[in-house]
């Protein structure tokens, strides 16, 4: 990272504008390695890995590739319409680092969604062309048969769509639950394609994007920084 004020540094946190950031360090609540900051026009060389702000230690981290445990009932949007965010699971300040989804889930579907703030990231996750599966863990209403899989993987009509979607990969775990890959990331795909096919999608999780899984140690609701293996598998 090239040099920077302290201010100018606060500021790329998400802790508001530059004058804001300065405030913060006006009135003490900043600390580096243990000292209050007293200047907020300091230059930090060498850039510092973490650093407190209002008591809480803060990564020195300006790109944000993050995974969160989406619970079900959150909208995956900054203006939600008649649920709560996923933004409202994350700090705050990662709004004021331009924090976006990288593909959606809708409000009923839970499981493993990304969020960054690198377009390029975002692009490349979300591309159908750069091939990542996305794979789901579908309960189904009726049990699911071998049509329906020989259908799915033979590509299905969805109302609106071009051409057919095909699963790429499907897992049958049980009388009525299934494991779906797809390579895109159309509206409500998963939904519409078991419903093309003759079925009902009752619940409905993302397990992995390309090699990236959902540890089952990440509670819903939770989050955590991808690491930057998981950032390079998925292209970044
Ligand atoms: N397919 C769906 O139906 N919903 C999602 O959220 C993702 C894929």
């Amino acid at each position: 990272m090239p040099e920077l004020t302290l201010e100018r540094l606060l500021s790329k946190l998400g802790y508001g504008s530059r004058k804001e950031s300065r405030a913060l360090v006006r009135m003490g609540l900043v600390t580096l390695g243990g000292k209050i900051a007293e200047d907020p026009f300091m230059i930090l060389e060498p850039m510092p890995k973490t650093l407190q702000v209002n008591g809480e230690e803060i990564p020195v981290v300006t790109e944000l590739y993050i995974m969160l445990h989406k619970p079900q009932g959150y909208e995956c949007s900054h203006q939600p319409r008649h649920h709560d965010s996923v933004f409202g699971l994350l700090p705050e300040r990662f709004l004021g680092m331009e924090i976006q989804c990288v593909g959606r889930l809708d409000v009923e579907t839970s499981g493993l969604l990304l969020l960054s703030n690198q377009g390029k990231f975002i692009h490349q996750v979300e591309s159908p062309k750069k091939g990542l599966l996305k794979k789901y863990r579908a309960e189904l209403a009726r049990e699911f048969t071998e049509a329906q899989k020989a259908q799915l993987l033979e590509g299905v009509a969805l109302r609106n769509e071009k051409k057919k979607v095909q699963a790429k990969e499907i897992e049958t775990l049980g009388k009525k639950i299934i494991t779906i890959s797809i390579q895109e990331g159309l509206y409500h795909q998963v939904r519409r394609m078991l419903a093309a096919a003759g079925n009902h999608v009752e619940q409905l999780s993302r397990l992995s994007i390309g090699n990236v899984a959902l540890p089952e140690t990440l509670a819903p609701g939770a989050w955590r920084y991808l690491t930057q293996e998981e950032i390079e598998n998925l292209g970044g």
